[in-house]
């Protein structure tokens, strides 16, 4: 009898021993169940993106080198970079804030994807909305674009280039221009994705009008303000004035260029301004 009782109660408390033990591993289980299930995702959004986002977004998603799919030849980059502090870092990130978005950031990137950006290259991927993309599909181009955010990208103190007030001011600091230079980041900026070739067919049918008469229009469009400072100020700040006819009507507002936020891009280090400088005499409107 009292044996009976002794082994049962340490088979009780044997058994509890293992259920507590169980218990106690289950989150980590689920943590590694919840990691390994991110990991695929990752490496499904990493194939994804290699073969339909990268001939517009680059690169490691950086929008400096993108190849076209088909011949593999070196193309402009038509999108944004993505692998980028202002998109990425913070819960509520610079272009978050721009794009005035109220939601989480998984979600602007999730929306972003699946219906696109209406009226510029960003095309509509989720199939719910006529794309090529399943939801899972998408999900996991989201888990790969958030991946980028890392502890480098983010803790990196943002450099904004303080931009003078006028183009003399620029000039004085950063004095030569390099056209050769400027013509290959008039490509890798994506300029000539919207504007087309500055030494190629002026019958250009793109987003943004065509740019071989620049030097010449320049200085026409606001009284009293110099061309170079018309496309200094064109540059940085898109929607201070609006081109009236662009190639397929009149252009819109705001600017298609508004987002491509060149004052951000073309300062973020203290040495980018050189690229403005560049572009500007590729175009003829710096010597
Ligand atoms: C044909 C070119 C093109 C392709 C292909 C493309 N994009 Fe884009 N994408 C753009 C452009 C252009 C923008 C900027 C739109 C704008 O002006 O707001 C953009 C914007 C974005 C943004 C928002 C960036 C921001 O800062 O607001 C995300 C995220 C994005 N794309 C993800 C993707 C993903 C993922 C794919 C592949 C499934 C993809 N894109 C394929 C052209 C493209
Ligand atoms: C997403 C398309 C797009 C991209 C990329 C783009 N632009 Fe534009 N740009 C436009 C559109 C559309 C206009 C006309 C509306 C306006 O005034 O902003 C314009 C206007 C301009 C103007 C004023 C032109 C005029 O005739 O008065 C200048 C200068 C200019 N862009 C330079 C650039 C440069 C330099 C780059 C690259 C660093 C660039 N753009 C990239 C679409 C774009």
């Amino acid at each position: 009898m009292q044996v009976k009782i002794v082994i049962g109660t340490i088979s009780l408390m044997l058994t509890m021993i293992i259920l507590g033990f169980a218990a106690l591993r289950e989150p980590s289980r689920l943590e590694d169940f919840t990691l390994a299930r991110q990991g695929r995702q990752i490496e499904n959004g990493a194939e994804l993106f290699q073969s339909q986002c990268m001939t517009c977004h680059g690169v490691n998603g950086k929008a400096e080198e993108c190849y076209d799919a088909a011949t593999g030849e070196q193309i402009g980059c038509a999108g944004l970079p993505l692998n980028y502090g202002p998109l990425l870092c913070e819960d509520t990130s610079q272009r978050m804030i721009n794009m005035n978005w109220e939601g989480s950031k998984p979600a602007f990137i999730q929306a972003t994807i699946s219906s696109g950006r209406y009226g510029t290259a960003m095309p509509t991927w989720a199939a719910d909305f006529g794309g090529p993309l399943r939801p899972d599909e998408i999900e996991d181009l989201v888990q790969f674009v958030l991946n980028w955010e890392t502890e480098e990208l983010c803790s990196a103190p943002a450099f904004q280039y303080e931009w003078p007030a006028t183009i003399e001011e620029l000039l004085a600091e950063f004095p030569e221009g390099d056209a050769a230079r400027g013509k290959e980041l008039y490509v890798t900026y994506g300029c000539s994705g919207c504007h087309g070739d500055p030494e190629g067919d002026s019958a250009w049918a793109g987003t943004g009008p065509w740019q071989g008469h620049l030097a010449e229009e320049a200085g026409t469009r606001i009284e009293g303000m110099s061309g170079q400072q018309y496309v200094y100020e064109s540059v940085l700040y898109p929607n201070n004035y609006i081109v009236e006819q662009c190639p397929t009507g009149p252009c819109n507002t705001p600017s298609a260029m508004a987002s491509n936020n060149f004052y951000a891009r073309m300062g973020d280090t203290a040495e980018k301004p050189q690229d403005l400088v560049d572009i500007m005499t590729y175009l003829g409107i710096l010597p």
